[in-house]
C-alpha cells in the first residue's frame, strides 16, 4: 500500500513527524549507521504515539532508505547513501580482448605488504581473528586428533574427509544445491579450489573472463597458469555483467569465467538469481565451465543465505568453490570444490599437487560444523561485519573528499573506493605506508588502466585507530586533489 505524504485537509500526518524525528537523530548521530533503532513498540512508549503510526514512520524511512527492516532482528540504520557507486555503462567499443597478465616486482612488493602486521590493517581482506571461534574450534583440533590419533596423522584420500564431504552437503542446501558428499573434493582453501578448476578446464595460452575489478590473487593465479584475461565489468549492484560477457564470447575465445557471485571481493554486491540462472544458461549454451567463488556466501548482514550458481547447474559445467577461511579460520587451510563434469581431473590434479588437504584441521571443521554452533556465530559475524562496513563507510563520507563514491556491500567485509579522477590511489598508498597505514590501490585490481583513483578498504575490523587511519587517507585524497 502506497503511504499518502498529506491529509485530505492538507496538514502533515502525525507520522510524518515521527519520520522528520528520527531522520534528524540518523543524520545528527544520534543512531549511527548500522545500529539497531528501538522496536516499533519501544518507539510507539518512548514517543507516545500509536503503534500503527511508528509503523507507517518505519516503513517511510524504509523507502527513504535510512533504515532496514532484518527479519526477526528489528530495523537497522543503513549506511550513508548519498555516494553510492555508479554502474559504468559499457559502450560499443568495450576492450574484451584477450591480455597477458603481468604482475610486476612493485605490484608484488605492494601485495606483499598489505598483510604487514605492523600496519594499520585497511588492506586485507582476511577475516578479523577476533570475531572467530578459535578457541573452540581449537579445542575440537585437540580433541578431534585425541580421538582418531593414526587417521589424523595418516595421508588422507584425495578428495578428502567423508565426515566433513557431508558437513558440507547438508550446508550446501542453504546455498540452494542439492549435492552428494561424493561430488565434493576437499581443498587447502577456495584459492586452491580456484586454481585447481583453472587447471582443470584450461591449458596455457587459453583466456579466462572474470569480473573487474579482479581479486588480484586471481590474476596472479591466471598469470601463473600461462593463461590470459579477459575482463568484465562488474556491476556495483548486480555483479559480472552478463551483457559484456554475451559481447565478449563474439569476439574473443573464452575457455572459462570465473565469477564471486554472492558479495564480491571487492565490490561486495551480490549477482541477483535470476542473473545467475542466466549466466549459467549462457555458458550451457556456449558448453564454457563457469568456476564460481561462494566464499562470502555466508556473510550476508541481512536475509537469508543467497542461492549459488551451482543451484541452476544441470549440466555438471559449474565449478562451484568455496572454504572456511572467512568465517572459521582461515589458516586451517579447509576449502571445498564441487568438480562437476571436470571432478575426476580435479581430483588427480589435487593428488598430484598436495596428496591430500591436512587430516586434523579437516575433522576439526567437521566437527565444528556438526555441532558447535555454526549459525549462532555466522549471525553474531554477520552482524558484526554489517556494522562495521556501515561505520568505515559513514568515515569515508565524512573524510574523504565529497565527490568520493563508495560501494554498498551487501555482506563481508571489504569497501570500494572511488575518489575523483586525478587522485593517484598507488602515491596514496605509498604516503600511507609512511604513516604505517596498509591499503590496497585500485591498479592492483587489473591488468588495465583502471581504478588509478581507486581504493579497496577492509572494514573487518573497527576501533579508534582504524577511524584515525581512515581520516588520515582522507585528508591524504584532499590534498592529492588537483
Ligand atoms: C574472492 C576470494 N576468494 C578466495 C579467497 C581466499 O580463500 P582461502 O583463504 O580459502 O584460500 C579470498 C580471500 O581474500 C577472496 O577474497
Amino acid at each position: 500500500m502506497q503511504i499518502q505524504r498529506r491529509r485530505a485537509d492538507g496538514k502533515p500526518h502525525l507520522y510524518e513527524d515521527v519520520v522528520d524525528k528520527i531522520a534528524t537523530m540518523i543524520k545528527g548521530g544520534s543512531f549511527r549507521c548500522g545500529e539497531r533503532i528501538p522496536s516499533i513498540r519501544a518507539m510507539s512508549d518512548r514517543l507516545r504515539v500509536s503503534i500503527n503510526t511508528v509503523s507507517a514512520a518505519y516503513a517511510r524511512l524504509e523507502d527513504l532508505r535510512l533504515i532496514e527492516a532484518r527479519p526477526q532482528s528489528g530495523f537497522y540504520v543503513l549506511p550513508f547513501e548519498g555516494a553510492a557507486l555508479v554502474a559504468r555503462r559499457p559502450d560499443a567499443g568495450e576492450d574484451v580482448s584477450a591480455k597477458d597478465v603481468a604482475i610486476g616486482d612493485d605490484a608484488m612488493k605492494i601485495i606483499r605488504r598489505l598483510s604487514d602486521p605492523s600496519l594499520v590493517p585497511l588492506a586485507t581482506g582476511a577475516p578479523n581473528t577476533a570475531l572467530l571461534p578459535y578457541r573452540k574450534l581449537n579445542a575440537l583440533l585437540a580433541a578431534e586428533t585425541r580421538k582418531h590419533p593414526v587417521e589424523s596423522a595418516s595421508y588422507g584420500s584425495p578428495r578428502g574427509n567423508k565426515h566433513l564431504r557431508r558437513q558440507i552437503s547438508q550446508r550446501l542446501l542453504t546455498a540452494g544445491c542439492s549435492v552428494a558428499p561424493d561430488e565434493i573434493t576437499v581443498t587447502c582453501g577456495c584459492v586452491e579450489a580456484v586454481s585447481l578448476a583453472l587447471r582443470a578446464t584450461c591449458r596455457p595460452g587459453d583466456a579466462v573472463a572474470i569480473g573487474s575489478p579482479v581479486y588480484y590473487t586471481f590474476l596472479n593465479a591466471i598469470q601463473q597458469l600461462g593463461l590470459k584475461v579477459v575482463e568484465i565489468p562488474t556491476d556495483p549492484s548486480e555483479g559480472l555483467d552478463i551483457d559484456v560477457l554475451r559481447f565478449a564470447f563474439r569476439h574473443t575465445p573464452v575457455r572459462a569465467v570465473v565469477a564471486i557471485t554472492n558479495f564480491d571481493n571487492p565490490m561486495g554486491c551480490v549477482m541477483p538469481d535470476a542473473n545467475k540462472q542466466r549466466l549459467v544458461e549462457l555458458l550451457a549454451h556456449h558448453q564454457i565451465p563457469l568456476i564460481e567463488d561462494d566464499v562470502y556466501g555466508d556473510l550476508g548482514f541481512s536475509g537469508g543465505r543467497p542461492a549459488s550458481a551451482k543451484a541452476y547447474d544441470r549440466n555438471g559445467l559449474v565449478l562451484h568453490c568455496a572454504s572456511v577461511s572467512k568465517t572459521l579460520a582461515p589458516g586451517y587451510r579447509v576449502g571445498w570444490i564441487l568438480g562437476g563434469r571436470f571432478q575426476a581431473r580435479i581430483e588427480a590434479l589435487k593428488a598430484l599437487t598436495n596428496i591430500a588437504t591436512p587430516s586434523p584441521t579437516q575433522l576439526a571443521v567437521a566437527e565444528f560444523l556438526a555441532t558447535g554452533g555454526y549459525d549462532r556465530h555466522l549471525r553474531s559475524l554477520r552482524r558484526a561485519y554489517a556494522v562495521q562496513v556501515a561505520q568505515m563507510r559513514s568515515a569515508v563520507a565524512r573524510h574523504f573528499p565529497q565527490a568520493t563514491r563508495v560501494s554498498l556491500p551487501a555482506g563481508g567485509s571489504v569497501l570500494w573506493v572511488e575518489m575523483p579522477d586525478g587522485i593517484d590511489a598507488l602515491k596514496m598508498h605509498g604516503q600511507a605506508l609512511e604513516q604505517g597505514i596498509a591499503v590496497a590501490p585500485g591498479p592492483l585490481f587489473t591488468v588495465g588502466d583502471d581504478y588509478r583513483s581507486c581504493l579497496r578498504l577492509s572494514a573487518s575490523t573497527w576501533s579508534p585507530r582504524i577511524e584515525k587511519a581512515v581520516a588520515a587517507l582522507g585528508e591524504m585524497a584532499r590534498r592529492g586533489w588537483p
